[in-house]
């Protein structure tokens, strides 16, 4: 049983790929493998749109031979997905938005009298932002993602506005914490196990947590980043 991580910021020490870790390293206390990708790794070529010609292309895995499909290959193989995205103008960033145009072949499989491949995969949702619009870009991606056919656990987004300094908001890292476990969980429900899907408290787990994510990203004390913008908008 796997997810797939997938990392939507440039920065492989950023606020996202902090709670993503935080999320994968919780599951995989559930007994789950993790692998983590990046979409900033390599070109992922944007959508054709060829769903719409009469002859039907838009089949997995994909007309192109990119990284994009190396991508959608992984998706395919895994029981659950974790996304985690900087919030870039109130949206997914750009190439984590390529990567989810280009997952409709997966869905389309429909049209070919199979079901969606994306049904029945787990998924959760990480934002990390430095002010506002956490609620538009989880929104959309748990929407879009539930509408190819994934499940969506209880207690499936988290959030910060801590940008840098994603690991030092407790109320996010325990968020993530739980999306690992809750992803996990559902994943082994679907498979037979006998699970209870409810939000953990752990206080334990939580630092123990906090400190691996530091120590396998090596990030600086709290105190060593600075807020360097100064505030303009109020939080959505
Ligand atoms: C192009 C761009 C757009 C951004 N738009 C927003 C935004 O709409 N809301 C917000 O809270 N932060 C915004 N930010 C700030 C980033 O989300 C923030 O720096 C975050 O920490 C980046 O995630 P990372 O640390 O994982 O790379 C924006 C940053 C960039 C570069």
């Amino acid at each position: 049983m796997k997810i797939l991580g997938i990392l939507g910021s440039p920065d492989p020490r950023g606020g996202s790929a902090q709670l993503l870790l935080t999320a994968l390293k919780a599951a995989e206390k559930e007994g789950l493998s993790t692998e983590v990708v990046r979409v900033y790794e390599r070109e992922i070529k944007p959508c054709m749109g060829c769903i719409r010609n009469e002859e039907p292309k838009c089949k997995f895995p994909c007309i192109f031979e990119d990284y994009g499909k190396e991508l959608l290959v992984k998706i395919y193989n895994s029981d659950g997905l974790i996304l985690s995205t900087p919030i870039y103008w109130f949206g997914p960033s750009g190439p984590l938005k390529l990567l989810v145009d280009r997952m409709t072949c997966l869905e389309n499989m429909i049209s070919f009298g199979e079901p969606s491949y994306m049904e029945g995969k787990v998924v959760g949702v990480i934002a990390v932002g430095a002010d506002a619009g956490a609620i538009f870009t989880g929104a959309y991606l748990i929407t879009t993602l539930n509408s190819m056919g994934a499940i969506v656990p209880p207690w499936a987004l988290a959030y910060s506005y801590k940008s840098k300094k994603a690991i030092f908001d407790k109320k996010a890292v325990m968020d993530a914490l739980n999306i690992g476990i809750l992803t996990a969980k559902t994943i082994k429900l679907l498979k037979g196990e006998k699970q209870e899907l409810r939000y953990i408290q752990d206080e334990e787990l939580y630092q123990k947590i906090k400190e691996e994510v530091i120590k396998t990203l090596e990030l600086y004390p709290e105190e060593i980043y600075h807020e360097k913008r100064p505030f303009r908008r109020s939080s959505i």
